[in-house]
């Protein structure tokens, strides 16, 4: 599924229009990684929705333990210890990550989900 489904602490910056900081699982600023399927058409990126598109992800990925982009609530040394310098060209996992798009899936909005929440999303 393109996700180890554990939570990571990568210090995503938080989005401005929370009254509080989202501190994610436990209050640690861990998130889940979520599936990687799909993810051309499922912008913004982030559990905050603050990175705007795929090539904003790499630079993240790359500045984040330096404390460029980090969020305010999290030190370097709480970052997961599996983030590390990238090897790989940013329009080789760019091109990799487009692979795992599927044009046929089903993108109608339900009117309705089970939650009851009110139905949102961005999918176009
Ligand atoms: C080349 C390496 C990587 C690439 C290309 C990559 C790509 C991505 C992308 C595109 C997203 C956004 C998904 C979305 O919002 O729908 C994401 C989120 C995430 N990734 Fe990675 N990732 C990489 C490495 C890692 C590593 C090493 C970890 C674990 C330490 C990790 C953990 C996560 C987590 C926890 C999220 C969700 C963060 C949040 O919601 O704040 N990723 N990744």
């Amino acid at each position: 599924m393109f996700t180890d489904y554990k939570t990571h602490v990568l210090g995503v910056i938080d989005n401005e229009k929370l009254n509080n900081s989202d501190k994610g699982r436990n209050d640690t600023y861990a998130f889940r990684t979520p599936t990687l399927r799909n993810v051309t058409l499922t912008a913004p990126y982030m559990h905050s929705g603050k990175l705007q598109s795929l090539s904003e992800v790499l630079v993240f990925y790359d500045q984040v333990k330096d404390g460029t982009q980090l969020n305010a609530n999290v030190s370097i040394s709480q970052l997961d210890s599996l983030l590390r310098p990238r090897v790989t060209r940013s329009n080789d996992l760019i091109e990799f990550l487009h692979a795992l798009t599927d044009d046929t899936f089903d993108r109608s909005v339900p009117t309705q989900v089970p939650s009851g929440l009110s139905v949102g999303g961005k999918i176009q």
